[in-house]
């Protein structure tokens, strides 16, 4: 894409995961934006978060003594799993600056030239966001070193006893990056953030209060049980509440004149295979097939996924991680192995001993 096209484009941002290649986008964080789900749910400032409540606090001090001193804020890294919050802060922040941002993800940003139209477009104290920061590669991570701590670029041209050295002096920003994956971070880029915030999973209170609020926005009429039953079967995720409820929104729609009860709640979910737990029906196939073909293991991960017929990563990546959390299955050397708590929730006898 030619760079004055980079610069003029005059879409606010949408805040959100952007694919990798995708070109700067400048927007000012209080721009009004078309109207799609994920944007009308995201909140904008941070009194409209729920949750999070300690990291709330520290980034509130944060930013009103950068503000105070007029300076740009530190550089902030956000760490924790898909869903929890990491590019809703990094679009609330600029916005209670009263500043703009730009977001860039670490995949499409793989040559230091990749960088360079975002490093000399930030202005001062504005918000260079990039997701999936972990995704960096080094030869461009070095680039962000310099521009960290001095916001300054210095650009090699030419090669060997020709190669000169360009210093570009950039505005002083704060980069904020998000990861879900902060070990894969190398120790030097990590260090070169002043703050660093973990998001945790959310309770059951939080995201009932979540789904109370985004149904006020989505004009749903809603009950305290409903809500707490939309957030039981959650995961404890806020992107889950919320897709959640816009399910449960249109199935009452259709199924109950719009107005949401506990009966409701659970008849449209039980629908789309979310159970009591928030285990949807491959989490449940998984856990069958571990206790009836494997008598509830210890069983290696790849006879699972060959009897369930999917690939061993999606296991580990995507069904695994909650159902660990959940002490439905437990990890041993010997392999997966399901809890009592699982033959229980599945309703499978036990295997006697
Ligand atoms: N604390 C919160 N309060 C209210 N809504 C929230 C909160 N955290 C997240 N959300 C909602 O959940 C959705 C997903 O959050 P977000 O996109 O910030 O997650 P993420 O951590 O960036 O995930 P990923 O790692 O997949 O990029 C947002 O659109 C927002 O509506
Ligand atoms: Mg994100």
């Amino acid at each position: 894409m030619a760079r004055e096209a980079v610069y003029q484009q005059s879409e606010p941002a949408v805040p959100g995961d952007l694919p990798p290649g995708d070109p700067p986008v400048v927007a000012s964080a209080s721009a009004e934006g078309p109207d799609d789900q994920e944007r009308k749910l995201r909140p904008r400032r941070l009194d409209e978060m729920v949750g999070q409540r300690d990291v709330i606090e520290r980034l509130k001090i944060a930013i009103d003594a950068a503000t105070g001193r007029g300076e740009p804020l530190g550089h902030i890294l956000f760490d924790g799993p898909p869903g929890l919050g990491k590019t809703t802060f990094a679009t609330v922040i600029p916005a209670e600056m009263g500043t703009t941002v730009q977001m860039a993800n670490g995949a499409g940003l793989s040559a230091p030239k990749d960088l360079l139209p975002y490093l000399t477009n930030v202005s001062e104290k504005s918000v260079l966001f990039i997701d999936e920061i972990h995704r960096v590669p080094k030869a461009v991570e070095e680039y962000l070193y310099t521009a960290m701590e001095d916001f300054r670029i210095d650009i090699v041209l030419g090669e060997g006893v020709n190669a000169r050295t360009l210093n570009f002096e950039l505005q002083p920003f704060t980069l904020i990056g998000a990861t879900t994956r902060a070990g894969m971070l190398s120790a030097p880029l990590r260090d070169r953030f002043q703050i660093r915030e973990h998001l945790g999973w959310y309770s059951d209170d939080q995201l009932c209060e979540l789904v109370i609020r985004n149904a006020k926005k989505l004009a749903v009429e809603i009950d305290q049980p409903a809500a707490g039953e939309i957030a039981r079967r959650s995961r404890r995720t806020p992107r889950l509440a919320n897709n959640r409820l816009h399910w449960v929104r249109d199935y009452a729609q259709i199924k109950a004149k719009g107005s949401v009860t506990i009966g409701v709640a659970r008849d449209s979910l039980d629908m789309i295979g979310i159970d009591k737990l928030g285990l949807d029906k491959q989490d449940r196939n998984y856990l069958e097939t571990l206790i009836r073909v494997f008598g509830g293991g210890p069983s290696g991960l790849e006879a699972i996924a060959h009897t369930m017929n999917v690939s061993s990563d999606t296991l580990e990546d995507e069904v695994e991680p909650f159902l660990l959390r959940s002490e439905l299955i437990v990890r041993t050397r010997r392999g997966r192995m399901a809890t009592s708590k699982a033959f229980e929730h599945m309703k499978m006898p036990p295997p006697a001993v």
